[in-house]
């Protein structure tokens, strides 16, 4: 059968797959036969995501690292290149709140801005780095993917650390689409709304889930496959001439005057 996306054979660096979204996208790399290296920063996780890239038939690597220091990254990064080949596709999953309940800016102490920083920003100018800089060592066209969030596009009460970083990946993925264009590096993102992945069930209930569903064109939240799908999108060769965009997979709500995630007035998420 004709390999329409173009990654049968290729390595893929997937950098926080070890649940949701992340392992999701892991998966469907690995279904579209490519050979996928695993970084996270929990060992147990990013092993379970391996066991389901190898039910696939093709070859898993799971890597333990903190994607926000740069030279465990580099390390694990240059693992997968010398376990795998060269690696031609890289994604950053990495991006949450931080440890913070949400709140006004007017409560907030620096920590919060400065984990979503390490978390959201950091990540991504790490991964750039140290997977860009192994492609064009090796002389291979390449791919990198970002995930940012609604909360970029919008303003975001009572999470403003997260918009605003989040806002800043967009704003990154174009810099770096620039930059790496005359290497044969494409630099795309995608943009979701609600996932329905660990990191959501921890912080918001049933009922604002089912809430925040309602207020989605599309009547529901985002599986983590429907994240996937959009990465191998912007990864695989029918991309092949986008870069530096930002492909909003929210289910239409960007195209409304909706703000599913943190509407003003809303109970604050935990
Ligand atoms: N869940 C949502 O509703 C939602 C909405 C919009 C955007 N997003 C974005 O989508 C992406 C995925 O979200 P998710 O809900 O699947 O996340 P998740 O928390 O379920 O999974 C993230 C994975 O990254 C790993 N990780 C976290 N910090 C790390 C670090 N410093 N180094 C290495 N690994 C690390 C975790 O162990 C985990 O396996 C994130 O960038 C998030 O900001 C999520």
């Amino acid at each position: 059968m004709t390999d329409l996306l173009g990654l049968s054979g290729r390595n893929a660096i997937v950098v926080g797959a070890g649940r949701g979204a992340g392992r999701a996208m892991a998966i469907l790399f690995a279904k579209a036969g490519m050979h996928v290296a695993v970084v996270d920063q929990d060992r147990s996780t990013a092993a379970e995501t391996v066991r389901a890239i190898e039910a696939e038939g093709v070859r898993g690597l799971a890597l333990v690292a903190n994607a926000i220091d740069e030279n465990e990254l580099d390390r694990a990064v240059g693992d997968a290149r010398s376990a795998l080949g060269p690696l031609r596709v890289g994604v950053n999953n990495v991006g949450n709140f931080g440890a913070h309940a949400s709140s006004p800016v007017l409560e907030h102490g620096w920590d919060f801005w400065q984990t979503a920083i390490d978390q959201n920003l950091h990540t991504c100018f790490n991964v750039s780095r140290t997977v860009a800089r192994r492609m064009i060592d090796d002389g291979v066209p390449g791919a990198l993917v970002f995930i940012a969030s609604l909360a970029g596009l919008r303003g975001s009460p009572n999470l403003a650390p997260y918009g605003a970083v989040k806002a800043g990946v967009i704003q990154f993925t174009m810099t770096m689409a620039l930059e790496l264009a005359p290497h044969r590096i494409r630099v795309n993102c995608v943009g979701p709304t609600a996932i329905d992945s660990p990191m959501l069930r921890e912080r918001l209930t049933d009922e604002s889930i089912a809430k925040r569903a309602a207020s989605i064109p599309l009547g529901r939240i985002a599986s983590p496959e429907d994240i996937g799908g959009a990465v191998l999108m912007l990864a695989s060769d029918l991309a092949g001439f986008v870069t530096g965009q930002t492909v909003m997979a929210d289910g239409g709500v960007s195209c409304t005057s909706q703000r599913p995630s943190m509407n003003p007035g809303e109970a604050r998420v935990r």
